[in-house]
């Protein structure tokens, strides 16, 4: 066994990060209505810079992409405007960020949809799971099937998006394939019952993501480029009768892109990790570039496995949320402070910025 550690510096692509420690995604839905990220966002990024990588909250490719209230966009001047702020703020201490893209399909609500249209889905399925809405939790509403004639459109929303995340000063896109969102329903047959070139075998089911992923590509290199998928996971309502087949399949058509990083959310998103038998060697296997692991993680299971050789990077989620400066806790073995679930969706500073670092603990 090697002595390796998560403290050492990391090659991604272009980027050298100063360790193998990735903020995941968090939606904390403080964007307001206009949906634009303010000096709060840069702040909060800011204050979590010691991450050898950030992956920002999902933020949607479209109107039509959005399923939750005051999450931010990335197609709009005022978003890429607002977006500049938080790269910038990185960037002046120097951090690293992706912007996480996604379109929620069925997952969202006609209260935020443009004109209060049906949400759009592979199939009109409606999914069995919440969305946060007019300050509250409600139930999803029925989505419509979209029009094969729709999906060119979607995917050049994502190509559109990526080139303003690069005019917004973003390293680069993580493209959101996992928990039950629009890419995830063509993938899962629990949500696709269609018949066309998009439903029915692995490779069709694969088709939109794959389309996605070779159009931002093509757009801004796939060395700028991380997939975030979950295979096992249930999230917002999902399924799929064979996550193995289907997943090495897109482990190995993603590693022909040469996108930069696959990540994984290994098992239920937030919940146990053998939520069902799946080998994610295989998708390691298959998959050249960078294995960034994710779900459950601890410094002690980041550790082994990465002397084990199971992953390159490790994301962590809820640890970052209450510590900023998760990076140095873990190294010196301090404990990890609690989030308040008060606070994690919407609100302002409280529960998101004013989570002290433990030196500015120590001093209050
Ligand atoms: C408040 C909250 C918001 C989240 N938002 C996102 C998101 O925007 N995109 C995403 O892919 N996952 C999202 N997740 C899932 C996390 O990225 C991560 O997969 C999950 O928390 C498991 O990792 P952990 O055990 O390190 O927390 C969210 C999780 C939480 C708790």
């Amino acid at each position: 066994m090697t002595d390796m550690t998560l403290f050492e510096p990391y090659a991604l692509g272009p980027l050298t990060l100063p360790n193998r420690i990735v903020m995941a995604p968090l939606t904390r839905n403080r964007a307001g209505s206009g949906l634009v990220p303010g000096e709060l966002a840069a702040a909060y990024y800011a204050q979590r810079t010691s991450a050898g990588l950030l992956i920002t909250e999902a933020t949607q490719v479209s109107a039509q992409a959005q399923g939750y209230q005051d999450t931010p966009g990335l197609y709009t001047q005022a978003q890429i405007a607002g977006w500049r702020k938080v790269t910038d703020a990185v960037h002046a201490k120097g951090g690293r960020i992706f912007v996480q893209l996604w379109h929620v399909g069925r997952v969202s609500h006609v209260d935020l949809q443009p004109e209060g249209a049906a949400p759009v889905a592979p199939s009109a399925i409606r999914a069995a799971t919440k969305t946060f809405v007019n300050n509250g939790f409600s139930t999803v509403s029925e989505p419509r099937a979209l029009e094969l004639d729709e999906l060119p459109g979607i995917v050049n929303d994502f190509r559109q998006a990526a080139a303003n995340a690069i005019a917004a000063g973003f390293d680069g896109v993580e493209i959101h394939g996992a928990n039950g969102y629009l890419l995830e329903q063509f993938i899962k047959d629990g949500a696709n019952q269609r018949s066309d070139a998009y439903g029915g075998s692995v490779e069709n089911r694969a088709r939109l993501l794959l389309e996605v992923a070779a159009a931002v590509a093509q757009e801004i290199g796939a060395e700028r480029i991380g997939v975030r998928i979950s295979p096992v996971s249930p999230a917002n309502g999902i399924s799929c009768s064979d996550p193995q087949p289907q997943y090495n399949y897109i482990a190995e058509r993603l590693n022909a892109l040469g996108i930069v990083y696959l990540h994984v959310v290994e098992g239920a998103t937030g919940g146990p990790r053998d939520v069902a038998p799946f080998d994610f060697d295989a998708l390691r296997t298959r998959f050249e570039g960078t294995y960034l692991a994710n779900n459950g993680y601890d410094l002690d299971l980041a550790t082994a496995r990465l002397n084990m050789g199971k992953a390159d990077l490790f994301a962590f989620g809820r640890a970052f949320i209450g510590n900023p400066d998760l990076v140095e806790r873990l190294k010196t073995g301090a404990p990890l402070a609690q989030f308040n679930p008060a606070t994690l969706y919407g609100g302002g500073a409280q529960g998101y910025t004013d989570y002290p670092t433990l030196a500015e603990a120590a001093t209050e």
